[in-house]
């Protein structure tokens, strides 16, 4: 572990990784599993097709270590010098073993300590709080944060509220000491636990453990109500964006790009709307990959890597399960 207590620096994003499996699971395919039609989840959601992680003892990590070990053959990383790896997820290989563990280990950062954040689609957001921090206080110098899920573990395919949304995907960033003014700049989070009634699983945790009755009821299915999840997403990510542009006095002609959560087209549409920025300038591949919770941002991040440029202000936002909500700043280092 590379501790260097060298006082606070600005933090930056400086490679990125990302990973899809080849299965797509498409509007078609979902007509023929429960009731309903492209149009509909094309209008809704503005989702066409998502990635699929098939076979067995496939996990999430599987597609965590694919995109990590991306970005480090990318930038010409020897893995002993990573000092740190986080994952975000909802779906860990295992409860109880850390998926960070699992990852550092196969991707061979033997010097690394490695822990996972739990908070749904904002985990790679909350998670980018962490890794700048751990880097700007100056105590370690290389942070991986991966955002990645396996939503095909815990989604119910005869449940159409939730089948036609969610996808597979993993995306990972690297975090390090900023060599020029550009990296993270501010973030606005906030969270609200009575909010977890709306968007669950209800069971396998403490508060319900798993058993014949869990199962038989589908209790370890992801539950959604999503006209609720809908609402609150939108008012929120919507004043989460407002609050970071305002303090920071930004243009909103200035600002290269919205990072969106990608969860609904029409809650994209909705907070872009409400910033005054117009479609070109939000990053946006929901059709293709659905709602991959932890891995969105990493995965927009990543499909736009080669439009950026050093000093690109960046504005992020997302809202998921817990509730957990925020949105952050980012000056584009690279
Ligand atoms: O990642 C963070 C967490 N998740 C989210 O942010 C997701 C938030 N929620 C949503 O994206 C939307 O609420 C959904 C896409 C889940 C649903 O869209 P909606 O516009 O809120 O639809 P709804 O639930 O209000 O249903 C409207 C109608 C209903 O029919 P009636 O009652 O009007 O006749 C539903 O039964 O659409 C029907 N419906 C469907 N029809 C075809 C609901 N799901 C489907 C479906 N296919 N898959």
């Amino acid at each position: 572990m590379n501790y260097i207590n060298s006082g606070p620096k600005k933090a930056a994003i400086t490679g990125l990784g990302a990973y899809v499996p080849k299965h797509r699971l498409t509007n078609a395919d979902l007509e023929k599993m429960v009731d309903t039609n492209d149009e509909w989840i094309f209008a809704r959601t503005g989702i066409k097709e998502r990635r699929i992680l098939k076979g067995q003892h496939k996990p999430t990590s599987f597609m965590a270590i694919k995109a990590a070990k991306k970005l480090l053959r990318k930038k010409n990383i020897a893995p002993r010098r990573i000092d740190m790896v986080i994952v975000a997820t909802i779906t860990p290989d295992m409860n109880v073993a850390a998926t960070a563990a699992q990852v550092a280990t196969e991707i061979g950062a033997v010097n690394a300590f490695a822990y996972d954040i739990q908070a749904a689609c904002s985990g790679f957001l909350y998670g980018m709080s962490t890794a700048s921090s751990m880097i700007s206080s100056g105590r370690y110098k290389k942070v991986l944060l991966i955002g990645a899920d396996k939503m095909s573990s815990i989604v119910d395919y005869d449940d159409r509220a939730t089948c036609i949304i969610f996808g597979d995907g993993a995306g990972a960033a690297l975090f390090e000491a900023s060599d020029s003014d550009y990296g993270w700049e501010d973030e606005y989070f906030r969270s609200n636990g009575s909010g977890r009634k709306y968007l669950n699983i209800k069971a396998g945790g403490s508060l319900l453990p798993a058993s014949e009755v869990t199962v038989e009821n589908k209790m370890h299915f992801l539950y959604q109500d999503g006209k609720t999840v809908f609402k609150s997403a939108v008012s929120e990510m919507c004043n989460a964006a407002e609050k970071i542009i305002k303090r920071n006095k930004i243009d909103t002609n200035k600002i290269a790009y919205l990072v969106p959560h990608q969860a609904n087209k029409r809650i994209i549409d909705a907070v872009a709307k409400r910033i005054n920025l117009p479609s070109q300038k939000v990053m946006n591949n929901i059709e293709k990959y659905g709602n991959t919770t932890a891995a969105t941002l990493p995965l927009l991040l990543n499909d736009y890597e080669k439009k950026l440029s050093p000093g690109d202000k960046l504005i992020f936002a997302a809202f998921g399960g817990g509730f957990t909500w925020g949105a952050a700043y980012l000056t584009w280092s690279y």
